[in-house]
């Protein structure tokens, strides 16, 4: 049963079923913060819920969503917003990863990256806009990726998907820019997920309870932009970005 709890502040995170989404969702619960935990799975939601409450998390909320469903986002933005009273963050992150030569990788799976990667992600944004705008503050992060700074082989539409997540938050920041709403993008390298066990090569991986300590801490510190870890992929996502495509066309 779900009893409504309001206080500290509270985080909506799409995907937190899984990877990133679920290690965020621990991290924020140890720090204090209330939870609203959307994802597919909802018995992978339920278990985490069971297991944060046990730690003493003071309110999680769960909910079965899928982000391309953008009458549900809107349904379950409002139950949450119901139950936590406000949402202080929203952290769009719920996305997938298809791998595979434009023209080889099956179109159905080009169009499943596109439909979660961004219109799931924008019709969250949609939602999260609607809810700051009411209240009258909020911190939007939406979770990209490095993949976003260049497109190479096999990467076509999960960079591309990404390069448009990075778009629309610039977009976004700028139309926020000096009022009372934040807006966060977070571009991590490898992490330790499910979504990139089967990838040949994974430069500079990282636990993922590294991982989600440390975009918790980017969130927390309110930054603009940044890469996760900060090094070297920021060094790495300037450099791909200027390379000449013989040198790209050799990543394969
Ligand atoms: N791990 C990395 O190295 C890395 C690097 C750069 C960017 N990222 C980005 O980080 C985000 C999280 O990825 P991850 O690494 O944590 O991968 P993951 O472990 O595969 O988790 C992906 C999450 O997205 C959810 N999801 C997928 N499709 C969805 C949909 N249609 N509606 C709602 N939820 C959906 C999944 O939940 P359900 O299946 O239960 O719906 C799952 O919770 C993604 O946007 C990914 O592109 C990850």
């Amino acid at each position: 049963m779900q009893t409504q709890i309001s206080r500290a502040k509270s985080v909506f995170i799409t995907g937190a079923s899984s990877g990133l989404g679920r290690q965020m969702a621990i991290e924020f619960a140890r720090r204090g913060y209330r939870l609203a935990l959307t994802a597919r799975r909802l018995d992978l939601l339920e278990a985490l819920q069971l297991e944060l409450q046990r730690q003493g998390a003071p309110a999680v909320f769960v909910a079965a969503l899928d982000v391309t469903d953008e009458a549900a986002v809107t349904q379950v933005f409002a139950d949450a917003r119901a139950f936590l009273g406000s949402l202080d963050i929203v952290a769009a992150n719920a996305g997938i990863g298809h791998n595979g030569r434009i023209g080889k990788l099956a179109f159905a799976k080009v169009r499943d990256t596109i439909n979660t990667n961004i219109t799931g992600f924008m019709a969250t944004v949609d939602a999260a806009m609607q809810c700051f705008t009411a209240q009258g503050y909020g911190h939007l992060v939406g979770i990209s990726s490095v993949a976003a700074f260049r497109g190479i082989p096999a990467g076509g539409v999960y960079g591309a998907s990404k390069a448009a997540v990075t778009a629309y938050l610039q977009a976004l920041r700028a139309e926020c820019y000096g009022g009372p709403i934040l807006v966060t993008t977070l571009s991590p390298g490898f992490i330790d997920t499910p979504i990139n066990r089967g990838a040949k090569s994974r430069p500079f991986v990282i636990p993922v309870e590294q991982g989600g300590k440390l975009l918790v801490d980017l969130i927390e510190k309110r930054v603009e932009c940044a890469t996760v870890p900060r090094w070297p992929w920021a060094l790495v996502a300037r450099l791909i970005a200027i390379l000449p495509t013989a040198v790209i066309a050799r990543f394969r």
